[in-house]
């Protein structure tokens, strides 16, 4: 994308809009690099991410972001399914940097994963590491992040797996395909904001905005220049690749006056249907059609996104907006775009639960000969883990901003995750776990409550780096369940190297004798992030077929950082292509 979406050159004329043949030349001029046909068919892509700090200046607001290569959000990844991605990473800035391609299943490359002290060890500066992966059976968008405290605020970017050549999507080819990128912006500097709530025990500050392809749009103040603009021809259909980049929101998105198609989630197909509004949680990412109307009407359309939100904090309550304007032949005659009348969208209310889930229940995998879901039918491993919020003690002669003069915190199965000071993985490669985690992570809470009722007297969490070890191949049974500790809050899980089935979900506590009788074994949606709804349940599968140790969190960052995460580890099977190779010579080290 070049200079077009450079920080210091973004403006409002910015359109990303391309016809196909332009894309692709695009990718091929900028982005895609000379290209090395492999044996299996997949091609090699290289690129390189320089790590470096740049002016941003949102909001009236000039502030110096971490950022690849100076671009803010960074530059698109594109590659064809089966294609080899070869990504150097330089880190030019102050920081320790990882970077996760989130949603890639990382087929026995979890050296390539990128979440800090699990998979690796950070890039300090000065450092380079090269990130060495290959997309295999996924289609759709994604989007890489750093992956290391709360820099994903600013460092992130779309990745666009194209299906292979000569094979086509399974809905009418669109016209144009445009990546849309939600973000969350902090006038004030988000690595002071996160460590000052971390040391306090209080909520870290709320965003100031909330942004689309980076630019919050005309309902802030000072903001009216920097809006997306996305400019389509009548009769066309158009292609928008959602991603929630957000680090605490999830996101109602809906255009004015036109009906959106969702084709696809995380990255798998789904069974086409029609919606006016998608709802997108931090992590994970939705393919969209839009129908050009067929004559282009005198009219200004708004896209808008704001927040679905059902904790018991604050949240930041704003409008992200941009507009979809229709091309016209120029004519003295007809008014400009900036003349017409702006029409907007409604949006569900902040706290629309129901909406959410009737959402949720539409998503089905396509299913079919060539894009089957793969449900484990068999169980070999059933989970029940509790995810939500609850204390930390304050430490002695301290005070403390969160309630009761204690610390916030959060946890799965009441256990606090401590990320340790060395990676995850290479202590279970090279068999140096002693003194860095150990593999008791509860399959099951401590103890049994009414999980959605009246919360308990002692809320107080533990702390622990604890992993869930599981055989190669295993079938995994996974149900999370929402608690009222502190508050009911939806949660958007994301587990990291697979892709999981939703088969069930519910409200209130989890009913392990009735709810799994109405678990769709047929065609549930495949992905790597879902919602735990609030005050209630939802349940996974996977197949444990990729050995390594995987990284499974809320994607809503502050819930990360107080310790709503856990790791498991997925041991080698018999077969040389069960195994995990042994990590490449420039993993870095602690
Ligand atoms: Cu998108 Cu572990 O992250």
């Amino acid at each position: 994308m070049g200079s077009a979406s450079a920080a210091a050159g973004a403006s409002a004329s910015w359109t990303v809009i391309l016809t196909r043949a332009a894309f692709l030349a695009l990718c091929a001029l900028a982005v895609l690099p000379p290209l090395a046909q492999a044996k299996h068919g997949g091609a090699t892509r290289h690129y390189k991410f320089d790590i470096k700090m740049q002016n941003v200046t949102r909001l009236c607001q000039t502030k110096s972001i971490v950022t690849v290569n100076g671009q803010f959000p960074g530059p698109r990844i594109v590659a064809r399914e089966g294609d080899r991605l070869l990504i150097k990473v330089v880190n030019h800035v102050q920081y320790n940097v990882t970077i996760h391609w989130h949603g890639v299943r990382q087929l026995r490359s979890g050296w390539a994963d990128g979440p800090a002290y699990v998979t690796q060890c950070p890039i300090q500066t000065g450092q380079t590491y090269v990130y060495n992966f290959t997309v295999t059976g996924q289609r759709g968008t994604l989007f890489w992040h750093a992956h290391i405290s709360w820099l994903r605020a600013t460092v992130y970017g779309p990745i666009v797996i194209l299906p292979k050549k000569h094979a086509s999507y399974p809905f009418p080819q669109p016209f144009k395909e445009v990546p849309i990128v939600f973000g969350e912006w902090w006038k004030a500097d988000t690595e002071t904001i996160i460590n000052q709530a971390l040391t306090t025990g209080g909520a870290p500050n709320l965003s100031d905005a909330y942004t689309m392809n980076g630019f919050p749009g005309p309902l802030y103040n000072c903001s009216a220049k920097d809006t997306f603009k996305l400019k389509v021809k009548p009769g066309k259909t158009y292609l928008l690749r959602l991603i929630n980049a957000a680090l605490n929101d999830e996101l109602f998105f809906s255009v004015a006056n036109h009906t959106l198609s969702i084709v696809e989630a995380d990255a798998v197909y789904v069974k086409p249907f029609k919606t006016h509004t998608v709802l997108i949680t931090p992590g994970q990412t939705t393919n969209v059609l839009l129908r050009a109307k067929s004559k282009a009407p005198n009219a200004t359309f708004v896209m808008a996104a704001r927040p679905y939100a059902t904790g018991p904090g604050a949240f930041d309550n704003t409008t992200v907006t941009g507009f979809l304007e229709y091309a016209k032949p120029s004519s003295p005659s007809k008014p400009k775009a900036s003349k017409l009348p702006i029409l907007k969208p409604t949006l569900p209310k902040f706290n629309d639960t129901a909406f959410a889930t009737k959402f949720s229940l539409k998503l089905r995998s396509l299913n079919t000969a060539q894009f089957p879901a793969k449900v484990p039918r068999t169980v070999d491993k059933k989970f029940f883990f509790t995810v939500g919020l609850g204390l930390n003690s304050c430490p002695k002669n301290q005070t403390c901003q969160g309630p009761n003069n204690a610390m916030l915190a959060a946890s799965i199965n009441n256990v606090s995750f401590v990320l340790p000071t060395t990676a995850l993985l290479q202590a279970h490669f090279f068999k140096q776990s002693k003194g860095v985690y150990t593999t008791d992570f509860p399959a099951n809470p401590p103890f049994k409550f009414n999980y959605t009722g009246t919360p308990l007297s002692n809320i107080m969490v533990t702390s622990g780096t604890k992993v869930a070890v599981l055989p190669f191949n295993t079938t995994v049974e996974l149900v999370m369940q929402d608690t009222s500790i502190i508050g009911l809050e939806s949660h958007p899980l994301h587990l990291h190297g697979f892709n999981f089935f939703v088969v069930g979900q519910g409200f209130g506590n989890f009913n392990p004798k009735k709810d799994p009788k109405n678990f769709n074994l047929v065609d549930p949606a495949e992905r790597n992030t879902v919602s735990v709804p609030s005050g209630g349940w939802v349940a996974i599968r996977f197949l444990a077929d990729n050995p390594g140790v995987w990284f499974m969190h809320c994607h809503l960052e502050v819930h990360t950082s107080w310790g709503l995460k856990m790791a498991w580890i997925v041991m080698d099977g018999k077969g040389w292509k069960q195994k995990l190779p042994p990590p490449p010579a420039d993993l870095p080290k602690c």
